[in-house]
């Protein structure tokens, strides 16, 4: 997989890309990496450019000091955007991925041609989602990433999920349990900090399309319907039998909406 270092501390960025034509970057959740994005790039890749960066710290890229803050991962992702000689591009973000579509919205609005926004929120931590951000941060650097993942997986997989799609419960917990502590300590930091990105929400001007699982915990689809309802150009797309990570629970449902947006939106690659 391709690499390019990036940024004033030269990070070694590593990238998944495929296809050609209209730019499509999927940004990853936490604690994932872009092979969590294995079903958008083997069907997507045949009508548009699929770009799919690790954050710092996750899959092959290089781990740095933390904390990753939102900002800092939205930088990250324009200076791989600029290496590649990608002026817009459409972002796709899950989770994670979305507070930093968020971030890079708000920075840099003119790299956007339009945004995904799956399985995410706007609103900041609480007291207490912070507090438990710190707790997981230490669960992760005194017993290791698979003692995170055995508490998160619970909490992100539809019912159906669980009982009737082992292959995508393993390769979930594969990408899970191969996390550096180092990055997850860095990204739970950072994303602890985050800025409350509703303010971002009312400024968004490009076509907009948000997906949720409909069993999804973790960001329901109360969030997503809120999204929805703030961003002027947006339509909501709820994917039945799916919880958070929604584009590997249901990938030709998510597939399917994400290549119905392009076309309403004239980008067929
Ligand atoms: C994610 O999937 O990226 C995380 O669940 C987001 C979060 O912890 O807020």
């Amino acid at each position: 997989m391709p690499k390019v270092r990036i940024g004033d501390d030269d990070v070694a960025l590593n990238y998944r890309e495929a296809g050609s034509g209209t730019p499509l970057v999927l940004l990853h959740g936490f604690p994932f990496s872009s092979a969590l994005w294995r079903p958008q790039l083997e069907v997507l890749a045949t009508r548009c450019r699929v770009i799919a960066p690790d954050f710092r710290g996750f899959g092959e890229s290089e781990v740095t000091a933390g904390p990753y803050t939102m900002e800092r991962l939205a930088d990250d992702t324009i200076r791989l955007l600029d290496a590649l000689g990608v002026e817009r591009a459409v972002i796709c973000g899950l989770s994670m991925g979305g507070y930093v579509a968020f971030a890079l919205y708000r920075h840099h609005p003119e790299r956007v041609r339009a945004l995904i926004l799956a399985d995410t929120r706007a609103e900041p931590d609480t007291e207490e989602g912070r507090a438990n951000r710190d707790r997981m941060a230490e669960l992760a650097l005194n017993e290791g990433a698979a003692a995170l993942a055995k508490e998160m997986l619970p909490h992100l997989l539809s019912e159906s999920t669980r009982r009737s799609r082992a292959p995508a419960v393993s390769e979930l917990r594969r990408i899970m349990e191969s996390a550096d502590p180092r990055a997850l300590a860095a990204a739970l930091k950072g994303m602890a900090v985050r800025e409350d990105a509703r303010p971002v929400l009312e400024r968004i001007s490009v076509p907009t399309l948000v997906i949720v699982g409909r069993e999804d915990e973790v960001t329901p689809p109360a969030a997503a319907r809120a999204l929805g309802d703030r961003i002027a150009d947006a339509r909501v797309e709820i994917i039945d039998d799916a919880g958070h990570v929604s584009n590997l629970e249901a990938p030709e449902r998510f597939n399917t909406a994400v290549a119905g947006f392009l076309d309403s939106i004239g980008e067929r690659g």
